[in-house]
């Protein structure tokens, strides 16, 4: 028999964070949002995930980036260089080299949520590239982007396909705001995971290790955490499936016994029964015309689409459109 998380203690949540959780919570499929899959413990699990045989989503935005950094640099003409949700930062380095290759890379800036990975992989980088200011920001690439800094001659990457992370009606004012840090030399990067064979977005969201299941549940704690809020992770049970209407895939939690789930900061409670879900986090997939139409409505062109040769990932340059 499971025990029941006990509540923990009253948190201060801002406005905002009271009406965007209220607002989450009371659908009539209540999610929570993904960045509170983030702490520590998540972006640990998110990196087994990059290395698991199902997901192919790492090593092949990783592959594209080996074959076409020198192509990716010649495009865009950057010395600085800037990556959002930036995690472990393993692939912003092959970015680093190829600029250096070029001419040079003078800075480098990473943005994340989590402030500890973000530290290591600032450390990390900075002693692989001594030569290169890297510089860390915490923060959410929702809303502090002016932190960032200047720009000019800036590439900013977007890996991961996290951008799918966004509901699609919020990716067109994402863009904007992307478009908004952006001038006339500088260019965005963005890792877009395409639309493909059901079977294979299936399984890399179901793993047989069970690690992405671990993630998932893992929200629950670091909701918990952060909002005072009392789910019980051992009353929910993983599940994602892929939407063919929506294009995307849906990871959700759903409970496996009658549990009941507050958050008293907003006054919210919830009698969960057996099989009622949860929404943690979509997943969008993409082709270049959805791309296209979508940059085009942010005021950002595409001017260049790397992908591999099965065409299971894409990398977009992005600039603003010159008016
Ligand atoms: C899907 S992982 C991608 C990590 C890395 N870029 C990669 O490609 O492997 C998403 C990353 O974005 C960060 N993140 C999630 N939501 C965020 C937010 N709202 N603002 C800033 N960072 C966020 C997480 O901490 C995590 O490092």
């Amino acid at each position: 028999m499971s025990q029941a998380t006990s509540a923990h203690p009253p948190v201060e949540l801002s406005a905002d964070e009271r009406a965007e959780l209220l607002a989450a919570l009371s659908a009539p499929l209540p999610s929570i949002p993904s960045r509170y899959l983030y702490d520590d413990h998540g972006s640990a699990l998110f990196e087994q995930i990059t290395d698991l045989p199902e997901y192919y989503q790492t090593r092949t935005e990783r592959q594209i980036l080996e074959t076409e950094a020198d192509r990716i640099l010649e495009a865009t003409n950057a010395v600085h260089l800037g990556e959002l949700g930036s995690g472990a930062g393993r692939k912003i380095g092959l970015l680093v080299e190829a600029a250096q290759r070029r001419e040079a890379c003078r800075s480098l800036t990473l943005l994340d949520i989590n402030a500890s990975f973000l530290q290591q992989s600032v450390r990390s980088l900075q002693q692989r590239y001594p030569d290169v200011d890297v510089r860390g920001v915490v923060g959410r690439f929702t809303q502090d982007l002016d932190r960032f800094g200047e720009g000019g001659r800036r590439l900013i990457a977007f890996f991961g396909s996290t951008i799918g992370n966004f509901h699609p009606s919020q990716i067109v004012p994402f863009l904007r705001r992307l478009a908004d840090i952006t001038g006339p030399t500088d260019s965005l990067l963005v890792g877009f995971d395409l639309v493909k064979d059901v079977r294979i977005l299936e399984a890399a969201y179901n793993d047989s290790a069970g690690v992405t299941a671990a993630f998932n549940l893992n929200i629950l704690r670091v909701f918990n955490r952060a909002t005072g809020a009392d789910f019980d992770p051992d009353a929910f049970e993983h599940v994602a499936f892929y939407d063919p209407d929506n294009r995307w895939i849906e990871m959700r939690l759903r409970a496996t016994r009658p549990v009941r789930a507050t958050v008293p900061a907003i006054s919210w409670v919830r009698d969960f029964d057996v099989g009622d879900e949860l929404r943690t986090e979509v997943s969008c997939k993409y082709d270049q015309r959805f791309v296209q139409a979508y940059a085009e409505a942010a005021g950002l062109h595409l001017s260049a689409w790397f992908t591999d040769p099965d065409q299971l990932f894409a990398l977009a340059v992005l600039r603003r459109e010159v008016t």
